[in-house]
């Protein structure tokens, strides 16, 4: 079902509202179901408990591949651009990329992979990482991507947390100059590791890497002489289909569950309708299948719609800032997904390394990740898009699986740095501190949802407890989303951030917990205390406010921050790294000892009075201590 104008719209959100069982089975109906469904959801918030198409039986690659071979066989399913724009592009059809799915798929069991199992997809932007996640699918296992730039700790306690037993990677990987060891972190973190037996590893660097008898093996060689025929395993559709790790307001990452039928009628039914991706339509989403992103909107939504979706390795500013705009004019591209942190970034740039190419295929512009603000909108709008092209705001998260509040393209009328409406079948709720719904249009407050989604998540890996009190226990019967959100008078809905401690960095999501407990983790380290702070080109950038043992003393400050980094960079990898390091004495607390973050907020963002009531601290003395300091940091 694809929506064509407003009033389209409006009639199929009062359907999916007022009957949402049959909203859905009707577009479920499209797919192919090895058993159908007795029921088509089945829920509460409150355990939480949800099932969607109930005791269906399915596998998603089916759906992909035997349900559209007859007439997508020879259409391009993947065009895989390099990083270097000399090497050739790969156009994939959807028969090879099935091909080379069954082959693979052939190799897990093999290997000892049976429905269930877990297996780590560590890997770059190659078409092999594709490939290992649609394996994954078609046996019956659970893959967790985890992207390629986390440190080897960060690798190990993922696969640790969901014992997993392979590992998917690749000898390194090229990201613009830069040739990076991948191999050679999976075996650091193996180090720390029990549960792994087998190590399957893509050529695509060549550079050395060592390999373990009996655990690790070339993909070339594992794959060389396998059929290309596989029957697929038949899944229930509240089977996981994968976990996906994201950062929290809590120390420990989340592995965030999602299930199959669910998630594969969602995925297929946001792209086609947000993008409104059309017929012999080359889509482009920029993103790193390491994130939701890349599973929603490169790999699975696409494929599932008979899309042909561009696959890039490199990075938006090699080998000059104009490669985005250089691989739009080469593959014609329609639809164009990024983040507000690349535009931005491109922005930088100036507009003479946009006009010497073509952009004229683009129809749709899209953006995910963070807020857009204004004046990146606006210069995507007119620059980017020659002021023709609709930008759909998407907003959803890891959680959330799919997009949930966005324009559909050409037909929401957009308005710069809101996600407009929700999307069918989405019921959004704004609700005030106690849990108050704030009802009529003009209010703010913590955005949440009343009624379930298709791909929503079900559950955090290994501790569904932790599930209840993230998402379902702060307001009764609601999901609650950690975002805050305003709706406008015209009932259209603008995100105004996260409302607990995780911050944005580049459209990444971090949790300030966990990055402070990296940096406690130095030895010459007492305390620390991270926030946000505007930034120019990451929306928000680290702040580390940080006291050390007596003996640093300031002239060792330089020495003493590099260390911090190298020590986030062991535990996280860079994209933890704080952008600012501050030495401090010590932090400002409460008498009950709690640090009060919004005070740090405050002298982060450059405020330097006004800092509402202190007396409850117990060193208020410190505040202007600090603030003198910021100049250092
Ligand atoms: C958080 C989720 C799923 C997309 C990739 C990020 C923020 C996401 C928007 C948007 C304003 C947005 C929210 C959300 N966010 N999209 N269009 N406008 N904020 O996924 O890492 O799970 O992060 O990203 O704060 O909660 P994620």
């Amino acid at each position: 079902m694809k929506i064509h104008s407003l009033g389209g719209y409006f009639h199929e959100y009062q359907k999916s509202v007022q009957n949402p069982e049959a909203f859905w089975s009707s577009i479920a109906d499209n797919f192919y179901w090895r058993k159908k469904w007795d029921k088509v959801v089945d829920w509460n918030f409150a355990e939480p408990n949800v099932n969607w198409f109930v005791n269906g039986k399915l596998n998603i690659t089916e759906n992909i591949f035997e349900r559209q071979l007859f007439t997508r066989g020879d259409q391009t399913a993947i065009i895989w651009e390099p990083n270097e724009p000399g090497e050739e592009a790969q156009h994939i059809s959807y028969r090879e990329l099935y091909e080379k799915v069954c082959q693979f798929s052939n190799v897990l069991i093999e290997k000892g992979i049976e429905k269930g199992d877990r297996v780590i997809i560590y890997m770059p932007m190659i078409p092999e990482a594709a490939v290992a996640m649609l394996a994954c699918a078609r046996v019956g296992a659970v893959h967790s991507v985890v992207f390629a730039g986390f440190s080897a700790t960060a690798l190990a306690d993922r696969i640790n947390d969901c014992e997993a037993k392979m590992v998917l990677t690749s000898d390194g990987n090229f990201r613009g100059k830069k040739k990076i060891a991948v191999k050679a972190v999976v075996d650091q973190a193996l180090e720390h590791t029990t549960t792994i037996e087998t190590v399957i590893v893509a050529q695509r660097t060549k550079q050395e890497v060592t390999m373990v008898e009996g655990r690790d093996i070339w993909w070339h060689e594992a794959t060389e002489g396998v059929s290309t025929e596989n029957k697929a395993v038949e899944v229930d559709s509240e089977d996981m289909l994968f976990i996906l790790y994201t950062s929290g307001s809590t120390g420990k990452p989340k592995g965030v569950v999602h299930t199959t039928g669910g998630y594969m009628v969602y995925t297929s039914f946001t792209f086609k309708n947000v993008f409104q991706y059309g017929e012999g339509d080359v889509y482009w989403c920029t993103a790193d299948i390491g994130w939701i992103t890349g599973h929603s909107y490169i790999v699975y939504g696409p494929l599932l719609a008979g899309a042909t979706s561009v696959m890039f390795e490199g990075v938006p500013t090699y080998p000059d800032a104009g490669r985005f705009w250089e691989i739009v004019e080469k593959h014609k591209v329609n639809q164009f997904y990024t983040a507000p942190t690349a535009i931005r970034a491109l922005q930088a740039y100036g507009l003479d390394v946009i006009e010497p190419y073509d952009l004229s295929s683009l129809k749709v512009l899209g953006s995910v990740g963070e807020p857009i603000n204004e004046e990146a909108w606006h210069w995507y709008h007119d620059h980017i898009g020659k002021g023709k092209c609709p930008i759909v705001d998407t907003w959803w998260q890891t959680e959330t699986g799919g997009i949930l509040i966005s324009p559909i393209a050409g037909v929401t009328p957009t308005k710069p740095s809101y996600a407009t409406l929700p999307l069918p079948g989405v019921q959004p709720i704004i609700v005030d501190n106690e849990g108050n719904e704030l009802k009529g249009n003009s209010v703010e407050g913590n955005l949440c949802i009343k009624f379930p989604w298709p791909s929503m998540l079900r559950t955090t890996y290994g501790d569904h407890e932790r599930c209840k009190n993230t998402y379902f226990a702060n307001f009764e019967n609601l999901y609650f989303t950690g975002d805050g959100a305003k709706r406008d008078e015209d009932g259209y809905y603008r995100i105004l951030g996260r409302v607990d401690d995780v911050i944005n960095v580049s459209g990444h999501r971090m949790g300030t917990a966990e990055v402070e407990n990296a940096i406690n983790e130095h030895p010459l380290v007492v305390e620390s205390a991270v926030v946000g702070f505007p930034h120019d080109i990451k929306g928000q950038g680290i702040y580390a406010y940080v006291i050390c043992e007596k003996d640093v003393d300031s002239s060792d400050e330089q020495n003493m921050k590099k260390s911090l980094i190298a020590t986030v960079n062991k535990l996280i990898g860079p994209i933890a790294k704080p952008d600012k390091i501050q030495i401090v004495p010590e932090l400002p607390k409460t008498r009950s000892g709690k640090i009060m973050r919004r005070i740090l907020r405050k002298i982060a963002e450059g405020t330097t009075s006004g800092f509402g009531d202190t007396s409850t601290l117990v060193n208020p003395e410190i505040v202007n201590t600090i603030i003198e300091g910021t100049k250092d940091a």
